[in-house]
Formats: C-alpha cells, structure tokens, sequence
C-alpha cells in the first residue's frame, strides 16, 4: 500500500512473494517499474482500485501516517477485506516523541494540515489494530545492514 518506487515490493519479489503494489503517485510507479520487473506495480489510489486480493501479506512502509484521520476506517476495511484469514499486515510509521505531528485529531482538522506525517504512540497502534493479533510492535533498528531508522515504528499484525 502507497508503494513508492517499490523497495519493499521488489525486495518481496526476489524473496519468493508474488506482488502487486500500488502508488498514487504516477512518477513513483514509473519509477518502481524501471528498477525491476516481476512486480504488478498499479497506479491509483488503493481505496478506489477494487483490489481484491486475496492476500497472505499486507505491507504498508509509510502510507498510514500521511492518511487524515477519517480514512482510518476505510484503511481497516480495505485490508480486513484483501487479507487472507491469518494473513498479516506488516506497518512501518512515524513514533510519536521521535518524528510526526503529535496534534490530536480534532487539531490536524482544525488547522487543515498534517504537517508532513501523524506521529503514533504504541497505544494508539494498539487501538487502531485491536481487531488484529499484534505479533510485533517495536522501534525499528539501526545498524543492521538493511534500512533502519528509530524513529520509526515496525509492526507485524495477524488477521
Ligand atoms: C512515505 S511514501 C512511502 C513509499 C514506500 N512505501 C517506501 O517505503 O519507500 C508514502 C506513499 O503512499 C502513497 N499514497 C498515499 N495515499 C495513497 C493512496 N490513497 N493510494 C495509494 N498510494 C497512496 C504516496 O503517493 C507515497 O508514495
């Protein structure tokens, strides 16, 4: 979800997963395409685009905190519905106290601006995913040879 130009969809490609990843953005799809093929990489918005799935595994790297409040709800019925009975839902996002915009939701409507991305306390993940069995929820790590910052988090959630 809100792919980009497609590094976690092509690091799943090599590692076995069949693909489909969709942007918004036209240049980051284009872009995603011209660093690799295997992937089914979709330009739209993926609350309109009618993906059905099924899937095994959901992978949102940054999406979720550049989406206003209200399209939460959209957001959890979109993957309830795409995601196998069991399938996970992979999440990497702002921690608040860290990076983001830590304004309440009735602030960020008041004064009409995300300010670049919504900050997430683990409680607030917890609440957000709570018809979902947390599987992992931390800070994700630095040093490890891969893509590691800490003031992100890293969840895996099971459907
Ligand atoms: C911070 S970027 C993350 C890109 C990529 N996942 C990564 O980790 O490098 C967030 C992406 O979500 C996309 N996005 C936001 N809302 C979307 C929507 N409704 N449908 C599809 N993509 C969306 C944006 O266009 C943007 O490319």
């Amino acid at each position: 979800m809100g792919c980009g130009p497609g590094r976690n969809a092509h690091y799943l490609r090599r590692v076995g997963f069949e693909v489909d990843a969709i942007d918004l953005s036209l240049e980051a799809i284009e872009w995603a395409r011209e660093r690799g093929s295997g992937v089914n990489f979709i330009h739209g918005d993926m609350f309109e685009a009618g993906l059905t799935g099924p899937y095994d595994l959901v992978y949102d790297s940054g999406c979720l905190h550049h989406l206003p409040p209200h399209r939460r709800v959209g957001y959890l019925e979109l993957v309830g519905r795409v995601l196998k009975p069991g399938g996970h839902l992979g999440l990497v996002c702002f921690a608040a106290g860290a990076m983001g915009s830590e304004r309440s939701d009735a602030e960020l409507y008041r004064v009409g601006s995300l300010e670049g991305g919504l900050a997430f306390t683990e409680e607030s993940l917890r609440w957000i995913f709570a018809d979902f069995a947390g599987v992992d929820l931390r800070r994700m790590r630095e040093g490890t040879g891969h893509f590691g910052e800490s003031f992100l988090w890293t969840a895996l959630f099971r459907r």
